[in-house]
C-alpha cells in the first residue's frame, strides 16, 4: 500500500508539475510561439502535446525482456536483458518528426510517446492532459505578458525533466 501511494503520487504529481513548467519555459524561449497560442488559444491542445514532447517530463524508461526480442533491425535481445529506452530521444527521431528541434505548437502529426504506449500506457495521460489544457490555457490568456525574471535553475536529475526554479514576472 505505501509503495502504491508513492508510486502514484510520483507518477501523477511530480510529472504534471514538470509539464507545467517546462511549457512556460518552452513559451519562453520560444516567444514566436507564445504570441501564437496567445493570437490562437483554440491551440492549446495540440501546444499541450508539443510541449509533452519536446520537454518529456519522463525521459527515460525501463523493461527487463520476458521473452527473446527480435528488433526491427534483426538484432536480438535475449530474455532477462534490462533495457534502458530514450522516450526523449524517441521524441526527437527525426524519421518520425520533421525538423524534431522546432517547436511548433500545432504540429500534426504528433505521434510523440511522452506517456509511452501499448499495455503499460500511462493511466494518468488523459487526466494529465486535461490538467495541461486546463491551467497552462488559463496562465496564457489570464498574464499574457509573461516574462523570465531572473535566472532558472533545472533540476539535477536524469530520468525527470523539470525546473527547481523558474522566475518569471507577469507584469
Ligand atoms: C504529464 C504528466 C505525466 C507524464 C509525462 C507521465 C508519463 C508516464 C510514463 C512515461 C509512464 C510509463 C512508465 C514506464 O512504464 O516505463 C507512465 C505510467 C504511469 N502513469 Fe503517468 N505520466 C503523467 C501523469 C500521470 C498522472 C496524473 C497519473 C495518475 C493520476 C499517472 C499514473 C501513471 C501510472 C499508474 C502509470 C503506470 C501504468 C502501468 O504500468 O500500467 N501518470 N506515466
Amino acid at each position: 500500500m505505501i509503495q502504491n501511494c508513492i508510486f502514484l503520487l510520483n507518477a501523477g504529481h511530480e510529472t504534471t508539475t514538470s509539464l507545467m513548467a517546462n511549457s512556460v519555459g518552452t513559451l519562453l524561449d520560444n516567444p514566436d510561439q507564445h504570441q501564437r497560442l496567445l493570437d490562437e488559444p483554440e491551440l492549446i491542445a495540440s501546444a499541450v502535446e508539443e510541449f509533452l514532447r519536446v520537454e518529456s517530463p519522463l525521459q527515460i524508461g525501463n523493461r527487463l525482456a520476458g521473452e527473446d526480442i527480435t528488433l526491427s533491425g534483426g538484432e536480438v535481445l535475449p530474455k532477462g536483458t534490462y533495457i534502458h529506452t530514450s522516450i526523449a530521444g524517441a521524441n526527437r527521431d527525426p524519421a518520425v518528426f520533421d525538423d524534431p528541434g522546432r517547436v511548433d505548437i500545432a504540429r500534426k502529426p504528433n505521434r510523440h510517446i511522452a506517456f509511452i504506449t501499448g499495455i503499460h500506457v500511462c493511466l494518468g495521460a488523459t487526466l494529465a492532459r486535461v490538467e495541461g489544457r486546463i491551467a497552462l490555457g488559463r496562465l496564457v490568456r489570464r498574464f499574457p505578458r509573461l516574462r523570465a525574471n531572473g535566472p532558472a535553475q533545472r533540476m539535477p536529475l536524469a530520468r525527470f525533466r523539470g525546473w527547481s526554479s523558474l522566475p518569471v514576472s507577469v507584469r
